[in-house]
């Protein structure tokens, strides 16, 4: 969430972080200047794709060898603390306090480090860097916003973020496009095909947000998208700036809703971000809000997903400020531990998952290459079991037999698409894990994950399923086969995080 802007930055000039670092020039050599680091340092970092210069402002406080300060950008604000040996120096952020995220030197009167893999480089602040600070806006009172009538079972589609991050572009989503009909995802249900961060210019003089270089028409992209059949989507935030840095919809809800309406957009992802340099999380239900209603006053039937991380039990208001879905996590990478991580812990929201309104694990990871096939099958399975929003993230242009396999099963599918809408929960058993899914017409959805190393011995119980009537007709729907049950149970070989999912009518 804070990741790229983390170069980013704003701050105020102080004469003071130039005197420090002067003084400390002329005693560099000897061990005793316990002050040197003590100042604003500015770090330049990359230029946007909107023409926009990443800062950072640095500000920290030497005492001995102990270092603290804030690090801030117009996205994000955290604090820091670490230490100082001699010209070395290391810098931890609150999210990891055993790992540094900047290890540095004082060089020259500059600090020159790395951020992960980047070099950093920072200099004493000047007044040039100071940029202004956005002035508070209050939020309206609450109030509940009407059903908008869409995602009445979870949306489908496709989104940039997963693979392309910043790479996206105009020829990207159309080729996408193109590809979502020709591959048949489109005519399995993945109707969305949503541009995530990095498509935002600036604001012309009127504060109407602009798209940058790489997407030179939106409107004309979304007839493209329209005329194959499919819907577009747009990503933006309640904050002054996106968490790549953008600009983002901060006292222009109106304006930007209008825009996107304009433009034939079809669905938002906004996503929380720098919001939370100015509000608290006691007051998410008002900021979402305010775009609900925005996007209602447009008259365009938009999907509003929220991106909150799970923030302030979104799950209990999301839908009365409009949502049609909410994140329920952090963001998810394709790894195994969290894609297993992210569908445990929206667990508890399970009861609030229903027609129009759904809890969001995030975006699929099927076909981006980090996790076995079996591992795939088994997160396509629990986002169907779940009642999760089916969002592809890998590229669709270029899917092996594997991936096409697993995205477009449609027994599978149909599990997600379920009308009935319900959210399974997961009941463990050693390394097995059962999550069982009632379905419309008194079927049920059944998925037993193996979360060991080795595989494994599933059984499901029929007396588990609490179908009247007792087991009719049962279906694996991986192996397209029927499955039998004897003696009240049905029982196979699961591989290691892999998964049995069977599709189990009452008799
Ligand atoms: C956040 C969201 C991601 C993605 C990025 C874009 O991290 O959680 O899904 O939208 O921002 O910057």
């Amino acid at each position: 969430m804070l990741r790229s802007t983390l170069l980013s930055g704003n701050g105020m000039y102080s004469p003071k972080g130039l005197a420090w670092a002067a003084v400390c020039l002329v005693t560099i050599s000897t061990a005793g200047c316990g002050h040197r680091l003590t100042g604003r340092w500015e770090a330049t970092g990359r230029t946007l794709d909107n023409g926009e210069q990443e800062k950072t402002i640095l500000e920290l406080k030497q005492s001995g060898n102990q270092l603290t300060g804030t690090m801030k950008s117009p996205g994000f604000s955290i604090d820091v603390k670490g230490t100082a040996n001699g010209n070395h120096f290391e810098l931890f952020g609150p999210r990891n306090p055993t790992r540094p995220f900047i290890t540095g030197e004082l060089t020259n009167g500059e600090l020159h480090g790395t951020i992960g893999r980047r070099e950093w480089i920072a200099r004493p602040a000047t007044a040039a860097d100071d940029t202004p600070t956005n002035p508070y806006i209050q939020p309206p009172a609450l109030h509940n916003v009407a059903y908008n009538g869409l995602a009445k079972t979870p949306p489908m589609g496709w989104n940039s973020w997963n693979l392309f991050a910043g790479r996206v572009d105009d020829q990207t989503v159309r080729s996408i496009a193109d590809a979502m009909v020709t591959s048949g995802m489109r005519d399995a249900g993945y109707i969305y095909v949503n541009i995530d961060d990095t498509w935002e210019g600036v604001r012309d003089a009127q504060g109407n947000i602009q798209t940058n270089h790489k997407f030179p028409d939106m409107k004309a992209l979304a007839a493209y998208v329209h005329s194959k059949g499919l819907k577009l989507g747009i990503y933006s935030g309640p904050g002054p700036r996106t968490c790549a840095g953008y600009p983002a919809s901060y006292g222009h809800e109106e304006q930007d809703a209008k825009t996107f309406a304009a433009w034939g957009i079809d669905y938002l992802k906004y996503d929380w971000c720098s919001a939370r340099m100015i509000y608290k999380d006691d007051q998410l239900q008002a900021v979402y809000q305010k775009m609900g209603d925005a996007l209602q006053a447009t008259g365009r039937p938009i999907i509003y997903s929220l991106c909150e991380y799970g923030l302030g039990d979104v799950q209990k208001w999301g839908a009365n400020v409009g949502g049609n879905l909410w994140r329920t996590t952090d963001d998810i990478r394709d790894q195994w531990s969290s894609m297993i991580g992210n569908i445990e812990q929206q667990a508890p929201a399970a009861p609030y998952a229903g027609p129009g309104h759904w809890n969001d694990p995030d975006m699929l990871e099927i076909g981006n290459g980090h996790m076995s096939d079996d591992e795939y099958r088994t997160h396509m399975s629990l986002w169907a079991l779940t009642a999760a929003p089916l969002l592809a993230g890998n590229d669709i242009r270029s899917m092996t037999a594997a991936t096409r396999e697993i995205l477009l099963n449609k027994e599978v599918i149909a599990i997600d698409q379920d009308p009935l809408g319900k959210q399974a929960s997961p009941q463990k058993n050693g390394d097995l894990e059962t999550w069982i899914k009632p379905l419309a017409g008194g079927s049920v959805a059944v998925g037993v994950v193996n979360l060991g190393s080795a595989p494994a011995q599933a059984t499901v119980n029929a007396r588990d399923l609490n179908l009247k009537g007792g087991i009719g007709r049962a279906r694996d729907l991986w192996t397209h086969k029927d499955a039998r049950f004897a003696n009240g149970a049905y029982s196979a070989t699961v591989p290691a995080h892999g998964v049995l999912l069977l599709k189990v009518s009452a008799g």
